[in-house]
C-alpha cells in the first residue's frame, strides 16, 4: 500500500494521541502521536530505553497514559483492561515467547482460538468474551492456522523441546486464532539467527497481505522494519524523533544522530 493511498481520507484504524507515561520521575513517552491505517505494517523504531515497550504495553493496556489518548476505530480504548483488548480486534505476541510450555502446539493455538470464549485457564492479554465458539469451529481454527504457518508437523510437540524460532512462530499462531484486526509484534525478531529474521519479514508481510490484518511491529534493529513496513515512526528519549516511509526516516538525520549516539547498535 503506497502512502498516497493511506493518506486518501480513510480515518484511522488506531490513533494514538498525545500520549505520555511518567514513571516516578522518568518521563518514559513525552508527547506521542501517530495514526495507524488498515492494512499498514507500521514500524516503531529506536534505540533501547526509547520507550516502545512502553507504548506496546499501553496498546495491549498493561500501562495507562499519564495523559493522551489511544483510539480504536475513533473509540478510546484507555478504559479497556488488558484481557478485554481481544474483543475489539487488538492481538499481541510477547517480547520473550510467552507459551504453555508443556502444552502441545496444537493446544497452545487452541488457547489463541478459545480466547474468543471466557475461560479461566487463559492468561489476561488472551481472553476475550464475546460469542463462544462451538468445539468444532475452535478445531476448524486451530488446523487452518497450524496449516497455515507449517506448524502441522509439530502440532503434538511440547512446545519446550522446539527451537526458539518455532516458538515465536507458535506464539504469532495463538495470536492469529483469536482473528485480530491489528496484531502487535514486540521485537519479534529478537534471539532470531540472519536466516530466520529473513523468514520471519517474509511471514509477517503474508500475514497482512493475505489475512488482511494491521501490524504494529515495535524493533529495535532497524534491518527488518525497514524492509517490511510501509510507515515508520522513530522515537528517541520517549519522544518522536521522525515519521515516514522507511527510506524518509532511515535518512533522518536526528535518527541516524540517535542510532550512532546508541551504544547498542
Ligand atoms: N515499569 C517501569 N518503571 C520505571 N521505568 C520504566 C518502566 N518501564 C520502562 N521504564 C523506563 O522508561 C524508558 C523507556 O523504556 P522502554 O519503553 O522499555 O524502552 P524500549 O522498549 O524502547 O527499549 C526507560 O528509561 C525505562 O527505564
Ligand atoms: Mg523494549
Amino acid at each position: 500500500m503506497t502512502q498516497a493511498q493511506l493518506a486518501q481520507g480513510t480515518s484511522p484504524l488506531l490513533a494514538v494521541r498525545d500520549v505520555s507515561v511518567v514513571f516516578g520521575g522518568i518521563i518514559a513517552l513525552n508527547g506521542v502521536s501517530f495514526n495507524m491505517h488498515k492494512g499498514q505494517i507500521l514500524g516503531l523504531i529506536g534505540p533501547n530505553g526509547a520507550g516502545k515497550t512502553t507504548l506496546f504495553n499501553c496498546l495491549s493496556r498493561l500501562y495507562q497514559p499519564s495523559s493522551g489518548d489511544i483510539l480504536m476505530e475513533g473509540v478510546s480504548i484507555l478504559s479497556r483492561p488488558p484481557h478485554r483488548i481481544a474483543e475489539i480486534g487488538i492481538g499481541r505476541t510477547f517480547q520473550n515467547v510467552a507459551l504453555f510450555p508443556n502444552l502441545s502446539v496444537m493446544d497452545n493455538v487452541r488457547v489463541g482460538a478459545h480466547s474468543k470464549t471466557s475461560s479461566d485457564i487463559i492468561s489476561d492479554s488472551l481472553k476475550l468474551a464475546w460469542v463462544r465458539r462451538s468445539e468444532n469451529d475452535v478445531n476448524k481454527k486451530v488446523h487452518e492456522i497450524l496449516a497455515y504457518l507449517d506448524l502441522e508437523d509439530v502440532a503434538h510437540t511440547t512446545v519446550s523441546g522446539l527451537p526458539f524460532g518455532t516458538q515465536k512462530r507458535v506464539e504469532l499462531a495463538r495470536a492469529l486464532a483469536a482473528d485480530p484486526k491489528i496484531l502487535l509484534l514486540d521485537e519479534p525478531a529478537g534471539g532470531l539467527n540472519h536466516e530466520e529474521v529473513y523468514v520471519l519479514g517474509d511471514l509477517i508481510r503474508k500475514i497482512r497481505d493475505e489475512r488482511h490484518m494491521t501490524v504494529l511491529l515495535v524493533e529495535h534493529h532497524m534491518g527488518l522494519v525497514m524492509s517490511i513496513a510501509d510507515h515508520v515512526v522513530a522515537l528517541n528519549f520517549g519522544k518522536k524523533l521522525a515519521e515516514g516511509t522507511p527510506a524518509q526516516v532511515q535518512a533522518d538525520p536526528d535518527v541516524i544522530k540517535a542510532y550512532l549516539g546508541s551504544k547498542d547498535q
